[in-house]
This record gives structure tokens, C-alpha cells and sequence, in this order.
């Protein structure tokens, strides 16, 4: 498809409820702009409250009376994940579009609360979790509901190593990268099959964004106390990166044209799929493989004790 579209294309979100993960930092800042600008309510999930409040600030002082709900999510903890999910029922009585969007990448290896290896715990199981808690919600919004799940296109390079998830035996930060993205996209797509399968009408779909240059290259230096791979991937972002107001495009692009079918994956569709305005693309064939993805959906429901209900999300729609 032609990459055509672009931020004018988007719909009016006035009684729109969005929530972003990672709201406060790079894509998920810009994607908030980006659906807070055209009239949506967003609810910014973010690590802490404090920093999900000073982005907040930070687009007020931007935007003409954008509606913004900060509120703590820490999706390396998964009681916080419950209790931000708690908080959020206890407020809105929809959820159009959720954006899994936060993310760490290539970090030394690190422990969530939970005891998960923090790439795999963070960008797969925390999101696992929220929109297992969320789906009754996304399941009882009028006019449908979609979930937009940001993977990467070094998905490429990961493999799911059901015998050692967390890297116990062994871990390499960019294999553990590419394997929590990979998951990514092996939930996206086994969530739209089972939530169709249920007659539900939630959307997944899968996206990336490119290269974008954000705060993501240089935390996992920043961890590792690398200063010269720092510097390295600070002059990368400047010399191949696109901005990240564009590399959000794909997400927004996912969550509010109709024409993105569920199990689609979105990117730039520009130069080697790197920049440019969003397009429909395919990932990798180990991402469409059914049977890991529902290998890793039983491993992931168990790690997380979260268990989604489609029969009760059905019913309750
Ligand atoms: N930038 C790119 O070129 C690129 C390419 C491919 C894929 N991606 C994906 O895009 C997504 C967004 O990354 P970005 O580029 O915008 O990077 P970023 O600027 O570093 O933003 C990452 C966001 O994730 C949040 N986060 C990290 N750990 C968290 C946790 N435990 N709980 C809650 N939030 C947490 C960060 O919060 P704090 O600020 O509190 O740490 C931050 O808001 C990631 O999933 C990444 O894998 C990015």
C-alpha cells in the first residue's frame, strides 16, 4: 500500500478514551499528542504519577485543553499493573484504543519485581497482563475497541527460547531485545484471533516505527555505564533517526483507520521500512506461527496468573 496516509488523515476522537504505556518519553509522548490533538482523552500510563504528570504539563503548555489523565503504571511490577487496570474501571466505563506501547531495550541483564528478566517482563508480560485485565473493558466499548502493540523490526532477529525466557543460562541483551519484540507480535496477532473467535469486537494489530530517535538507544548504555556507546548511539539517532513525533505515526495510523485489518502490521513505509508516513507490511514467518503463539499466550497467562476470559468479556458485551 502506497504510504499515504498521514496525521491529517486522522478521525475526531471526542469520547475517545486511548491509553498509552510509556506515555511520558518519545513515541508514546508524541502518539499522546497525536490523539490528545484531535480530541481524544488519554490516559497516560506511565512508570511513576511524577513523570507521568510533567509530560502531562509539558503538553498542556502545547495544546489547547487536550484532556490527559496521567497515571502510574509500572509494567515491571504486576501489581501495579493490577492496581493502575483497578484505577482505570473505577474511571471510564470505555476503552477505544489501548497503545502497549513502553519499552526498554538491549539493557543489562535485570529482574522485574516478579522475578522476570526485565526486556521480556516489561515489553511482553507487563502488556500481556494490562490487556488481559483490560479486556472485559475493550469488549463493552460501543462501536469496538482496538489494541495497538508496538514490536520492532529487530523482532527479525529474536527467537523464543521457551527453555530459558529470562536468559538464567544464558543472556545477550540484543537476543533478549529481539525476543520480547518477536512475542510482541506473536500476542498481537493470537489476541485478534482469539478475541474473533469469541465474536468480540476488539482489533489487534502489530506496528514499529522505524528508526525513530528517542531516549530508547541511550538507556541501555546509560545502565551498562558505557559512556563511548552512548555517545555512539546518540550520534546514530542524530545522523539516521527520524523524529519521533514520525515514528508515533504507525501507532496512531494502527489505532484509527478502519481500513487496518486486525493481525495487520503497520510501519514507516519510506526508506528500508525505516522513516517515512506509516503503510501496511509484513513481519517475519516466525511471527505468524500459531503454535508458539499459543505456547508462549499459556506460558504467559501462567507466569502473570492473569487469565483472560473471553467467554465473560462475550457474555458482558
Ligand atoms: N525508537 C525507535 O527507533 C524504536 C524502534 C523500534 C521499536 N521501538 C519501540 O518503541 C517503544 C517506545 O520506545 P521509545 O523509542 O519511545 O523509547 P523511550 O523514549 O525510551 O520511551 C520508552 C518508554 O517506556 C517506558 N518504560 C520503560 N520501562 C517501563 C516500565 N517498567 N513501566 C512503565 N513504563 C516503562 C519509559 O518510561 P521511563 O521514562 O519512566 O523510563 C518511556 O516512557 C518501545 O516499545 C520500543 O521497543 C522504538
Amino acid at each position: 500500500m502506497a504510504p499515504d496516509w498521514t496525521p491529517a488523515d486522522r478521525p475526531e476522537m471526542t469520547d475517545a478514551v486511548v491509553v498509552v504505556t510509556g506515555a511520558n518519553s518519545g513515541l508514546g509522548f508524541e502518539g499522546t499528542r497525536l490523539f490528545a490533538e484531535v480530541g481524544a482523552t488519554v490516559v497516560m500510563a506511565c512508570r511513576t504519577q511524577d513523570r507521568g504528570q510533567a509530560a502531562a504539563s509539558k503538553l498542556r503548555d502545547r495544546l489547547r485543553n487536550p484532556d490527559l489523565r496521567p497515571m502510574a503504571c509500572d509494567l515491571s511490577s504486576l501489581d501495579s499493573v493490577a492496581s493502575f487496570a483497578t484505577e482505570f474501571r473505577s474511571s471510564f466505563d470505555r476503552l477505544d484504543v489501548l497503545c502497549n506501547n513502553a519499552g526498554v531495550m538491549a539493557i543489562p541483564r535485570t529482574e522485574t519485581a516478579d522475578g522476570f528478566e526485565e526486556q521480556f517482563g516489561v515489553n511482553h508480560l507487563g502488556h500481556f497482563a494490562l490487556t488481559g485485565h483490560l479486556l472485559p473493558t475493550l469488549a463493552n466499548t460501543p462501536g469496538g475497541s482496538r489494541v495497538v502493540t508496538q514490536s520492532s523490526g529487530l523482532h527479525e532477529r529474536g527467537t523464543i527460547d521457551f527453555d530459558d525466557l529470562h536468559g538464567e543460562r544464558e543472556y545477550d541483551k540484543w537476543a533478549a531485545y529481539g525476543q520480547s519484540k518477536l512475542a510482541n507480535l506473536l500476542f498481537a496477532y493470537e489476541l485478534d484471533r482469539r478475541t474473533t473467535a469469541a465474536g468480540l469486537d476488539v482489533t489487534s494489530v502489530g506496528c514499529h516505527p522505524g528508526y525513530a530517535a528517542t531516549d530508547l538507544q541511550s538507556r541501555g548504555p546509560e545502565r551498562a555505564g558505557s559512556r563511548v556507546r552512548g555517545l555512539a548511539m546518540r550520534l546514530a539517532n542524530t545522523l539516521f533517526g527520524q523524529p519521533p513525533s514520525r515514528g508515533a505515526e504507525p501507532m496512531v495510523y494502527a489505532a484509527t483507520d478502519p481500513t487496518v485489518d486486525g493481525g495487520a502490521y503497520v510501519g514507516p513505509g519510506g526508506l528500508f521500512n525505516m522513516r517515512g508516513h506509516p503503510s501496511i507490511q509484513s513481519s517475519n514467518e516466525a511471527s505468524y506461527d500459531e503454535a508458539d503463539a499459543a505456547r508462549l499466550w499459556e506460558v504467559s497467562e501462567a507466569l502473570t496468573g492473569v487469565e483472560y476470559d473471553f467467554e465473560a468479556s462475550s457474555q458482558a458485551a
